[in-house]
C-alpha cells in the first residue's frame, strides 16, 4: 500500500519502533514536491531541517537561517505530508533567550502544521524541553555535531573520540529523555559510543553519520540525492546523482529550443478555423 492510504504516524508508533527493534527512517525536506513524493513511501519521520539554510538558501552556516524563513519551508512540507511524523528544526536563537520566546516560536511550528520541534543542546537546555513538553509540544532532542555551533569551537570532526566526551554524550542523552525529549538525532559520533548511547536511554537515537548501531537514520534529502554538493561528508550515501540528471536536462532543452526541436505541435494550442478565418478577414480592414 503507497504511504499516502496509511494513516497518520504518532509518536508513540516511534517509541514502540524502538521496543520492537524496527530501524526508524527519517529525511529532511523543504518543500512541497518533494514532501509529496516523501508522503508516499513509508517513511516515518519527515524533518524540515535548518539545513535549508545551505541546501536552500545556500548560506554558509545553519546559524543564517531565520523563523520566518523556516515557517515558509514548514507551510510547503506540512501542505503535502498526512502521513509521516513531521518534525522542525528551530533556528539558532529562536530558543536559547527565554522560555516565554521559545514557547511561543515553538507553536508558531506547530500552528503551520508541524507535530514536533527539534532542538540543538544537552543539559543547558532541558529547562526548556521540560516546559515545551508539559504544555504538549513533542521535542526531538540534537546531540553530538550540532551545525548550530559546534563547527565554531571543533570544526566538523567526528564526536565521541575519548572516554570523557563519550562519558558527557552518554550524560546529554540521559539528561534530554529525563526532561521529556521523544527521540534525539545523535550526528557523526563513533559507533562505539552511538551503540553504547543506545543502549542507555528508552527513547529511540536516530544516527547521522553515527553507524549502524542505532535506533534509526536520517540523512539530508539533497545529499543522498546528489543535489548539493559543496560538502560531501563519508557518512552520505548517493542514492541518484540528481545533479547530473538536472544539467543533462537542462542541456538538452537549451539544444533544442535553440534548434526548434522544442516546442513540438503536441505543446502547441490553436484557435479553431473558423475563427482564425474571421480574424484573417479582420486584419485585413485593419
Ligand atoms: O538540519 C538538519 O538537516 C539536521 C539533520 C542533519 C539531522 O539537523
Amino acid at each position: 500500500m503507497s504511504g499516502k492510504n496509511k494513516s497518520k504516524v504518532t509518536i508513540s508508533e516511534i517509541l514502540g519502533k524502538k521496543r520492537n527493534m524496527e530501524k526508524i527512517t527519517m529525511l529532511t525536506s523543504y518543500d512541497y514536491s518533494i514532501s509529496r513524493i516523501c508522503n508516499e513511501t513509508n517513511l516515518d519521520i519527515v524533518l524540515i531541517g535548518d539545513s535549508a539554510a545551505t541546501v536552500m538558501l545556500g548560506y554558509d552556516s545553519t546559524r543564517k537561517i531565520g523563523m520566518t524563513e523556516m515557517l515558509t519551508f514548514c507551510k510547503g512540507v506540512a501542505n503535502a505530508i498526512t502521513r509521516p511524523l513531521i518534525v522542525a528544526d528551530m533556528p539558532f536563537g529562536s530558543y536559547q533567550t527565554g522560555l516565554t520566546i521559545a514557547i511561543k516560536n515553538a507553536l508558531k511550528f506547530l500552528r503551520c502544521g508541524c507535530d514536533a520541534v527539534k532542538l540543538e543542546g544537552g543539559t543547558e537546555i532541558v529547562d526548556i524541553i521540560k516546559k515545551l513538553t508539559a504544555i504538549g509540544v513533542p521535542v526531538m532532542g540534537h546531540i553530538g555535531l550540532q551545525p548550530q555551533t559546534t563547527p565554531l569551537y571543533h570544526g566538523y570532526s567526528s564526536q565521541g573520540k575519548t572516554a570523557e566526551d563519550a562519558l558527557k554524550l552518554i550524560g546529554e542523552a540521559r539528561a534530554l529523555e529525563e526532561a521529556g525529549v521523544f527521540s534525539i538525532v545523535l550526528e557523526k559520533v563513533t559507533n562505539e559510543v552511538s551503540s553504547i548511547i543506545a543502549q542507555s536511554v528508552k527513547v529511540p537515537i536516530i544516527g547521522i553519520g553515527c553507524g549502524p548501531n542505532v535506533d534509526g537514520q536520517v540523512l539530508v534529502i539533497h545529499d543522498m540525492l546528489g543535489l548539493y554538493k559543496d560538502m560531501e561528508p563519508k557518512f552520505v550515501k548517493r542514492y541518484l546523482d540528481l545533479s547530473g540528471q538536472i544539467f543533462d536536462a537542462i542541456k538538452e532543452y537549451e539544444n533544442e529550443v535553440k534548434s526548434g526541436k522544442f516546442p513540438q505541435e503536441e505543446h502547441t494550442y490553436h484557435m479553431n478555423e473558423e475563427e482564425f478565418a474571421k480574424l484573417e478577414e479582420m486584419l485585413k480592414r485593419v
